[in-house]
């Protein structure tokens, strides 16, 4: 099993150029299914989770291949199956897109509940009740879902419960080649999902207001295929800003959004980091010690991530003060407490609270990463640690960053992966 070895300590300093979103090229992925002809997508990170979906296509008789670089081709036509295989549905939560572009394209869909980090339930009923508006037939049990509808999928006016990610992009999956007009109200507001519309429109739909509440997708009959830009990754970017903050350290971002990352960059300021932008870079710089905040709460776009949670903790577990967190989004997104409390950390977690009372120092240990963001918040922590942390889990934290050792040891860490 593989393992990161960090000894803490050293400030980091450089220049990092950000990857691609995870978490927008996997449902671009999914919607490659509803275009004839070739893709090609560039910038798109090389992680776990984009081989999964890779896996997924070809087993539906898809091709899709990098280029040796970053640009990812990919060509649907050949689309062959509407069963993603149970062992392939488990390998992360983001295969449930695959359920929209496939009901999307061929009315037919069989696929087994998703799997993914252990955050919390992560039911799929919003993502299910809009398909049964949109006149799919679908029936669970045993934790199978099929899907099945006669005709052409019908546009419908769908309001969200909740502004969910995932079920925001599965509508538009859905809705793009059915019938008439679909309207989301209540709808996710994430750049991902800006992005993916975007992706979409420049295939010949006709999605309108992606990034605000109400987004309208009047269905087409065809998609073509296109050539298409991943945006950059901005969890992954306040990742590195988090480990720069807990080290003390200075590190210009390049080819980052600072504009996806407003609600981010104050708290790191609130942090008592100095944080200055331009269009498409971010310099950052911070000093010991890191001042506490009084209340962090989790929100959906643009509100603080909860994707960011985890790594923003592990610089507070060492500001002076007590900071509160309240994540608001999943229910069991303070797993790798437990592993932080290992280094020395000060933290009591209950429900949906967690109250970090700031340390002098951490120090090293041997920890698991619990799932993918609090891996990046172990690793965040042992960089100012004193002594040697040994990471395990490597699995979760492959997930979302591609070669997060790499990065990290080119602006200093003393990291290595063994
Ligand atoms: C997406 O997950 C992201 N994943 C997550 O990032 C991110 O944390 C999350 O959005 C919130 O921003 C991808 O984009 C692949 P949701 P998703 O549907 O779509 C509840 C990472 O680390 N809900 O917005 O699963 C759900 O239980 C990952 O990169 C329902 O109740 O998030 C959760 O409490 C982790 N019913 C809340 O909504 C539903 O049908 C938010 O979920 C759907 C969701």
């Amino acid at each position: 099993m593989q393992k990161l070895i960090i000894n803490g300590g050293n400030r980091l300093n450089g220049e990092i150029t950000v990857q691609g979103a995870k978490n927008a090229v996997l449902p671009i992925l999914a919607a490659s299914i509803l275009c004839k002809g070739d893709i090609m997508l560039h910038n798109c990170p090389r992680l776990s989770d984009l081989y999964s979906a890779m896996r997924i296509l070809s087993s539906l008789g898809c091709s899709a291949g990098f280029d040796g670089g970053s640009t990812l081709c990919v060509n649907t036509d050949g689309l062959s199956s509407c069963d993603i295989p149970d062992r392939l549905m488990r390998e992360m939560r983001s295969s449930i897109f695959f359920l929209g572009a496939l009901v999307g394209r061929t009315g037919d869909c069989r696929i087994s509940l998703p799997g993914g980090c252990d955050i919390g339930q992560r039911p799929i009923d919003i993502h299910i009740s809009a398909l049964r508006k949109m006149g799919v037939t679908v029936t669970e049990q045993h934790g199978e879902i099929e899907c099945r509808c006669e005709k052409k999928l019908k546009g419908a006016k769908i309001s969200l419960s909740f502004p969910s990610v995932g079920a925001t992009e599965n509508i538009i999956l859905a809705a793009v080649l059915a019938e008439g007009r679909t309207e989301i109200t209540n709808a996710a507001r994430e750049p991902e999902i800006i992005w993916l519309a975007d992706f979409l429109n420049l295939c010949g739909a006709d999605i309108k207001g992606a990034g605000g509440g109400t987004i309208t997708i009047n269905g087409k009959k065809e998609l073509h295929g296109c050539e298409f830009t991943i945006m950059p990754d901005r969890i992954a970017a306040a990742t590195y800003l988090a480990c720069t903050a807990c080290t003390g350290g200075e590190i210009i971002l390049k080819e980052c959004n600072p504009r996806h990352l407003d609600s981010v960059l104050s708290v790191f300021e609130q942090l008592g980091c100095n944080v200055g932008c331009t269009e498409n870079m971010i310099c950052f710089g911070a000093k010991y010690p890191l001042h506490s905040i009084d209340i962090i709460r989790t929100m959906v776009y643009p509100g603080f991530p909860t994707d960011c949670q985890a790594f923003v903790m592990s610089a507070a577990c060492i500001a002076q003060g007590t900071t509160v967190f309240v994540e608001n989004i999943f229910e069991n997104r303070y797993r790798h407490a437990e592993e932080l409390r290992r280094m020395g950390a000060n933290i009591r977690a209950e429900g949906k609270v967690a109250v970090v009372e700031g340390v002098k120092k951490l120090y090293g240990a041997k920890v698991s990463a619990p799932d993918l963001r609090g891996g990046a918040g172990l690793v965040a922590a042992a960089l100012c640690a004193e002594g040697t942390t040994e990471i395990s889990g490597l699995n979760y934290i492959d997930r979302g960053y591609e070669e997060i050792e790499n990065v990290l040891a080119s602006v200093g860490a003393d990291i290595k992966r063994i």
